[in-house]
């Protein structure tokens, strides 16, 4: 026990004040996540019956997004992601189905998820952080907080999401399972956007969150959104079953998609996994950028840059000349290919992998109550030399509480994501990123919830 409280300290203390991403990620916590927090919200689950379900699908509207105009971007005009489950690097790289994708694609090698479980990763992609999220049940986000498609909203970019047996557009409950024996089949947890009360109280944005039908006749009638999150089933993404079912769905589901000029055109795919299933192990995942934006030089190479999920943004916003959300997403790499195309205004840091872990969550919101949700860094400059987006630097700037918090965990490397991810310390170093005058003060708030979750742990 003795071992683990200065183990964790000291992990704490470094992350908190050594800038830069190597040597300081060595995360030696060696418990279980959950035994550390407590102060945690009490968010209640909503679980639908099927008379329910059947009652709301009857009257669900899905969106179609033909009379939009499509935005031109610099190095592609769609992005689509396609997120698989729990598979450490190496096997994924090992299975047939994917290495066969390979060589239409650029394969990173650098690719890190954020933490485990699932659900913080998920949220993580769309909003830049995972706000001390370490477990996989339900959660929503406050309507303060802002995601990616309120970015791709300023410029009147479609967005949407195709969920795999979501029983219909804009479903929010917890589960959808299968009715004959009640397999876990759609999860809420896999599904980004839902987790975010600032897309899922705005009425018209619930039919962009559509299922795995709609995607298919989208794809068919030419109806896709330009950035779309893709989540297969449960059995499908390999959560419930292995790589050699999920890299063979890949395999089956994306063939036909990458002979289809309609779909290929200017478009980028990234086919990633969540997390790895090793904890003990670095959270570096597989993944392979496709799709028609792909150079025809570049094709069967690979790519050594470190990434995480944050780079789904940030790359977005390199793309579209996109503001900011002011967390994780501010020092995140552009994917090399991309920022070749556009050129200086891309600063991707040269970053090191060695020592990088990101295997447990950082505290914060949802495991600390009273870390509250970090401020927006609302002076801050992307890695594509992008401003904040307006609206939340007058959030910021209005005094709204919940995201004008004291607490500045997840910027100064002292909670949330931006430090799990290491790249806000490497912004900080580097002068770009501003610091906020309460970060030391933040980091003994945070130093004290640790240490009081190890006192938890003791008892
Ligand atoms: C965190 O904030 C403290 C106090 O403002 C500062 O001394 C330190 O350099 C910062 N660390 C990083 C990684 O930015
Ligand atoms: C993270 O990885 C390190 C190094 O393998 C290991 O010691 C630690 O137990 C892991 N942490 C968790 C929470 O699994
Ligand atoms: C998918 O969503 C549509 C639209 O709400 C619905 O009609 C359909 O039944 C759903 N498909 C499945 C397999 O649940
Ligand atoms: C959600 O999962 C639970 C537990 O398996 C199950 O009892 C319930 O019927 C599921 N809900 C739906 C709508 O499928
Ligand atoms: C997942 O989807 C596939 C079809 O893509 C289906 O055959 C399978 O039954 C689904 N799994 C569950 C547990 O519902
Ligand atoms: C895709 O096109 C290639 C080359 O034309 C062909 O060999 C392959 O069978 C096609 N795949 C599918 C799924 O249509
Ligand atoms: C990145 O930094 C490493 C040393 O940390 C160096 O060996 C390498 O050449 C650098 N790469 C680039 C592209 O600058
Ligand atoms: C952001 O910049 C403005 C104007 O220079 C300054 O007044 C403000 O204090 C800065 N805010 C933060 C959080 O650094
Ligand atoms: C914060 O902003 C949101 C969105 O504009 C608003 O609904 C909420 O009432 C505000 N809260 C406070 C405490 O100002
Ligand atoms: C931050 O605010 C909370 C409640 O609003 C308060 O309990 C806490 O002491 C404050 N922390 C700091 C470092 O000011």
């Amino acid at each position: 026990m003795k071992l683990t409280v200065l183990a964790l300290a000291s992990t704490v203390a470094a992350a908190g004040f050594t800038p830069g991403l190597g040597e300081t990620q060595t995360q030696a916590f060696t418990g279980n996540t959950k035994t550390l927090y407590t102060n945690t919200p009490v968010i209640p689950s909503q679980t639908p019956d099927l008379a329910e379900i059947k009652a709301a699908a009857a009257t669900a509207t899905s969106n179609s997004f033909k009379s939009k105009k499509t935005v031109k971007g610099k190095a592609f005009d769609r992005y689509h992601q396609i997120w698989l489950e729990n598979t450490d690097y190496q096997k994924a790289f090992d299975q047939a189905g994917l290495k066969a994708l390979t060589k239409q694609g650029i394969l990173l090698t650098n690719y890190f998820a954020l933490t485990h479980p699932s659900e913080p990763n998920y949220v993580a992609a769309v909003g830049g952080d995972y706000f001390g999220i370490f477990d996989d049940i339900y959660r929503t986000l406050p309507e303060e907080i802002f995601t990616v498609a309120d970015l791709l909203d300023s410029k009147s970019i479609s967005w949407g999401e195709y969920q795999e047996h979501q029983p219909y557009t804009g479903f929010q409950g917890f589960n959808y399972s299968r009715q004959t024996d009640y397999a876990n089949d759609y999860v809420r947890k896999h599904n980004p956007l839902v987790m975010y009360d600032s897309v899922t109280k705005k009425p018209e944005r619930l039919g962009n969150l559509k299922n795995f039908t709609e995607f298919h006749k989208d794809v068919a009638d030419k109806d896709l959104p330009q950035w779309a999150f893709i989540t297969p089933n449960m059995t499908n993404d390999g959560h419930d079953t292995d790589i050699e079912v999920s890299g063979t769905w890949s395999y089956n589901f994306l063939s036909p998609l990458l002979n289809n000029t309609d779909f290929m055109k200017d478009n980028l795919i990234i086919l990633t996994f969540d997390e790895t299933e090793t904890y003990t192990e670095q959270n570096r995942v597989f993944a392979l950028l496709l799709g028609g934006a792909i150079p025809e030089n570049l094709k069967g190479t690979t790519d050594d840059t470190v990434y995480n999920h944050y780079s789904n943004i940030a790359t977005v916003q390199a793309n579209w000349g996109l503001p900011h959300l002011g967390r994780g997403d501010v020092t995140a790499n552009v994917f090399k290919f991309v920022a070749d195309k556009i050129g200086s205004s891309v600063t991707n840091h040269n970053i090191t992998e060695h020592g990088l872990y990101n295997n447990f969550s950082y505290p914060g919101y949802f495991s600390d109550k009273s870390l509250g949700f970090p401020t927006p860094l609302i002076n801050a400059t992307g890695t594509s030399g992008n401003k904040i987006l307006p609206a939340i630097a007058d959030l910021v700037k209005s005094g709204n509480s919940s995201v004008a918090s004291n607490s500045t965990a997840g910027h100064n490397g002292t909670a949330t994501g931006a430090k799990a991810s290491g790249s806000a310390g490497v912004a900080a170093a580097k002068g770009s990123v501003s610091h906020n005058k309460n970060g030391a003060e933040a980091a003994v708030v945070s130093l004290g919830a640790a240490l009081v979750g190890v006192a938890a742990l003791l008892l």
